[in-house]
This record gives structure tokens, sequence and C-alpha cells, in this order.
């Protein structure tokens, strides 16, 4: 087969990594991808949807895998379908699950699926009456699409207000001004996965997220400085849960709509602390990044031929193994700075020295090569990623390798894998 895989971060490389190792891949081509991406995949410089629109009518690949949640959300997949190309990733209307909340939290109620209470509001005077009847902690949510910065979970009404001006009156976001606020729930978070077509659906494990860029999950969010793979919090009663309270109403209302979505819907649940119960905070319609990175080295079957059983609504003959004993950790590596200010083209000195194995991955999401020197232009840089039988061995592996790697503006937290 010949597959292409859109887009340029750690996801995509640890994407391509699975798609190279299946027998059945005969070309892989990577777009834009990266600089690590470039030793397993040929890498082709492209950047918008129209872009990639006319190469792939050109190129005709067997399988197109889209990585990032802007391409979706442009429509790429439905033009790539109307072209017959197979494509991993919802259409638009899929993809309004992840880019509206309002479209999101409205589905969640029509079709009965548990998640926090909420109403969406258009203006600022009627979001500040809301806020006044429930004091104490709650949360805002701006209504698009916002790289991770349209949440802000308040600790009480003064904050929530000072978010709602943010939106309404700064509007820092763009003009679309809907926002939900939504009640604060207390308790743990997990990513779980589903790969769907239009008949039927499958498993595809879990991570847990540290989202927060300090140790003890400390100062501001970022779009993740590690996972752990399975979510340790996730057992036998708690997957049933989610399974019959999350995942089966909504493929019920997935058929239901017609959002023909073929691809990953990736559930963000928080495990209310008071019931136990666990609640949707928001779908995502692509892999997680880093959920992806440590989920997919205890990948057993052969990826390619699952995601392109998804593209062609064969999902339910399709086989997905995860080993039963593996656990793998991610480590995030990122610019000392990150997630405000940080500097660029900076030098990572020794990277060729750390061979790629089995158990033990480097991704790279921000780096590329310029005169015999690998160099950085983003915030989260690399994922180290080690798997193995137990959580302490995974967490020594990568730790002993970030602790190596030479590059002056190294940062990461010390905690990834000691549970919260
Ligand atoms: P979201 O993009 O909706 O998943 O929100 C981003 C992060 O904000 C989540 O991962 C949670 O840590 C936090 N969050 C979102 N909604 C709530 C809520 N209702 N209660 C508590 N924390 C929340
Ligand atoms: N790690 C969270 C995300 O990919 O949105």
């Amino acid at each position: 087969m010949i597959v292409f895989v859109i887009g340029s971060g750690a996801r995509e490389h640890a994407i391509c990594r699975l798609i190279n190792k299946s027998e059945l891949c005969d070309s892989l081509i990577c777009i834009p991808g990266n600089y690590g991406i470039s030793k397993i995949a040929n890498c082709i410089s492209l950047n918008t949807s129209e872009e990639i629109l006319i190469y792939c009518k050109k190129n005709k690949p067997d399988l197109v895998i889209i990585g990032p949640e802007k391409y979706l959300a442009e429509g790429l997949a439905d033009d790539l379908r109307k072209k017959n190309i197979p494509v991993f990733g919802p259409g638009k209307l899929g993809a309004q699950l992840e880019t509206s909340k309002d479209f999101m939290k409205t589905f969640c109620k029509k079709y009965d699926i548990a998640t926090a209470y909420s109403e969406t509001f258009d203006n600022i005077d009627d979001s500040i009456t809301f806020i006044n009847s429930r004091p104490g902690k709650i949360v805002v949510k701006y209504d698009g699409l916002a790289e991770g910065k349209g949440v802000f979970v308040c600790k009480n009404s003064e904050e929530a207000k000072d978010a709602c001006k943010k939106i309404f009156i700064n509007q820092i976001f763009s003009n679309n001004n809907k926002i939900i606020i939504e009640e604060y729930i207390e308790g743990k978070e997990l990513s779980y996965f589903v790969l769907l077509d239009d008949k039927s659906y499958q498993t595809f494990s879990s991570a847990q997220d540290y989202k927060r860029i300090g140790a003890g999950d400390t100062g501001p969010n970022t779009g993740g400085m590690g996972t752990i793979s399975p979510a340790p919090i996730l057992n036998e009663s708690l997957e049933k849960k989610i399974i019959d309270n999350i995942v089966n109403k909504s493929i019920h209302g997935i058929q239901e709509e017609l959002l023909e979505f073929k691809g990953v819907l990736f559930l963000g649940i928080m495990v209310d602390e008071l019931t136990g119960e666990p609640k949707l905070m928001e779908y995502n319609t692509r892999f997680g990044d880093p959920e992806i990175q440590s989920i997919s080295m205890r990948l057993k079957s052969d990826f390619l031929s699952a995601a392109h059983s998804v593209a062609t609504n064969n999902l339910a003959y399709s086989e997905i193994k995860f080993s039963d004993i593996k656990k793998s950790i991610c480590l995030i590596l990122a610019t000392k700075g990150y997630p405000d200010d940080y500097p660029k083209d900076t030098i990572i000195n020794n990277l060729e020295e750390f061979d790629q194995e089995e158990d033990l991955f480097i991704f790279h999401a921000a780096t590329y090569y310029e005169e015999g020197l690998v160099k950085t232009n983003g915030g989260r840089v690399l994922s180290i990623v080690a798997s193995g039988d137990n959580y302490i061995n995974c967490r020594n592996k990568v730790y002993e390798i970030a602790e190596k790697i030479n590059w002056k503006e190294k940062y990461y937290r010390p905690d990834i894998g000691l549970l919260l």
C-alpha cells in the first residue's frame, strides 16, 4: 500500500513508526513531517489542505491518515473521499464533536451521555448572571478550537467573569462569540480511545496525560508533558461504565446524526471523585499527543491493516490486539520557557547516539536538520517512550535517556509515571 500521513508532530512520528513496521506498507510519505520522521518516511513539504488535496489527487495513495484536527476541521477528509481516496479521519461533520464545545454538549444532552452540567451563552450579560447564580469553582470554555487554551478552570466567580471578559470583550480567540459554562468536577482524568467506521467500533486502549508544566501538577496547562499507558486508574468496572454510559451512546448518536465517522474518537474522561462515575469532558476526533506515543508502543497487531479497515468500512473484520502485560511511559522534552516564550533554533548535540529499539523510541516533534546539526523549532520537542513489563522500569529508562541528551535548553517534568 502507498500510505500518506498528514502532520508534523510526535503523534505523526508514532503513527509513521507503526505504518513503517507493517508488511502491508510499500511506500510511506509524511506531509510535511519533520527531521525524525524523515528517517522512516519520505517527507513532502506541503502545508495547506488545498496543496495536500492536489498532491493526493495526483499520487493516488491507498490510504491517507490525518493527524491534526486543523485539517479535519477544514474538511480535508471529505474532499479526499470525494476523490475516492480512503481516509482515516472524520469529515467536517464528525470533526464538530471536537471543534465545537456547544455541538458536543448538545449532542451529549440529546443522547444522554454522561457529562458535566453546562449551559451555552452568546453574550457577557447572561454569562455573568449565570455565574452569579452558581458561586464557587466553575469552568468557562470557548466554543471553538483554541489549541488547548480555550478552557478556563476558575477558582471563583471573579475568575470566571474575567474569562468571559477575555472572550467577549477582548475577543482573544476570534469573533465566534459563544461559550459554555460548566459545573466543576473534581476527579482523576484519563484518555480513552475508540476506532470506528460506519458499521462498528473497537476500543484502542487508554492513557493518562500529565497536562500541567510543573511537578505535582502545578503551573499552566500544556499540550501534555508526558503520558502513561494503560491509564492506571482504568479497571474492569470503570471501563464497563465508560463503554455503557459514554462509548455506546456516543456511537449511537454518531449513527443517528449521520456523522459518517471513520477514524478515532478520543474521549477525555473525568472520573468524578464524589460518585466514582466517569464523565465526558471532551471529544477529540484524532489521536492524542502524547497519548499515542505511549499507546502505540504496546500495540501487537498491525496498525496499517486496522487503519485501512476503518477507512474502508471493514473494521468489524480487523483484529486489534494490545500486549496484556506491557506498560509504557512517554516523557516530553520541551524547550525551557514553554508554554510561554522560549528560544528557537537551539541545538541538540547527541541525538544520533540513541538507537531506536523495539522498547525504546525517541519521537520528534519540533526538530530540523541544518548544516550537520539537529535544531529545534518548537515548545514540545521530543517524546522519549519506553515500554516494559512494569512502570518503574519504563520510568527509569526514559529518565536515563532524558539526562543523557545533551541539549542546554531542555526541560522535563520530574514526576511522569509517578501516580497523581
Ligand atoms: P477540555 O479541553 O474540555 O478537556 O478541558 C481541558 C482540561 O480542563 C481538562 O483536561 C480538565 O483538566 C479541565 N476541565 C475541563 N472541564 C472541567 C470540568 N468540568 N471540571 C474540572 N476540570 C475540567
Ligand atoms: N493530549 C491531549 C490532546 O492531544 O489533545
